[in-house]
C-alpha cells in the first residue's frame, strides 16, 4: 500500500469511491477544496486507488479532526483505512486528533476502537435518531 498527498489529478478517483458509498451525496466541491489546502490523504494498493481521508490541523477547537474516510467496497478489511489514520496521526501538528462518526456505523467505530482511540462525546441533532459519537 502507498499513501501520499491527494492531488486534483486524483480527483474523479475519490469522487467515484465516494460515490459507492452515497451514490447521490455530491461531495466534490469538498473533495477539491482539501485537496487545495492539502489536506486529502490518497491510499492506493498496486496502482489502484482504494481509499482516501479528509482532515484539517485547527478548525476542530484548535486540533486536528478527520472529517471523511472512505474505502472503497472492494478493499474493505485490508487496513486502507487504518493506515490513513495512522499517516495522519503522523503527519498531525496538533496535541490531539479527533474524529467522529454515527453510532449506527459499526464498521467505522471499529477502526477507531482498533486504534484505542478513546471515546469522548455523543452529540444528538445532526442526523435524526442516530447521534454523532466523538472520539
Ligand atoms: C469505515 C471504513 C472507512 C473502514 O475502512 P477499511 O479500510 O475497511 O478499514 P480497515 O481495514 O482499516 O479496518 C480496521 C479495523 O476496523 C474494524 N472494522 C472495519 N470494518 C469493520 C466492519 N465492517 N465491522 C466491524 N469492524 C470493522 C476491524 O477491527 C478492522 O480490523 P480487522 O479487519 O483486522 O478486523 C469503510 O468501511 C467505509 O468506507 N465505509 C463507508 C464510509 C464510512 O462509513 N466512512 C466513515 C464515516 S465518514
Amino acid at each position: 500500500m502507498s499513501i501520499r498527498r491527494a492531488t486534483h489529478e486524483d480527483v474523479r478517483s475519490l469522487f467515484e469511491i465516494d460515490r459507492s458509498v452515497i451514490p447521490n451525496h455530491n461531495r466534490l466541491e469538498c473533495i477539491e477544496s482539501s485537496i487545495s489546502n492539502r489536506n486529502c490523504l490518497l491510499a492506493k494498493l498496486g496502482n489502484i486507488p482504494a481509499g482516501f481521508a479528509i482532515y484539517d490541523q485547527g478548525s476542530f477547537f484548535g486540533q486536528t479532526f478527520i472529517w471523511l474516510r472512505v474505502t472503497s467496497p472492494q478493499f474493505r478489511r485490508q487496513g486502507v483505512e487504518s493506515s490513513l489514520i495512522l499517516r495522519i496521526a503522523h503527519l498531525c501538528k496538533t496535541k490531539k486528533l479527533f474524529t467522529s462518526t454515527n453510532q449506527s456505523n459499526k464498521a467505522m467505530q471499529g477502526v477507531t476502537k482498533k486504534l484505542r482511540f478513546k471515546r469522548c462525546g455523543r452529540l444528538s441533532g445532526i442526523d435524526p435518531g442516530d447521534p454523532e459519537i466523538f472520539t
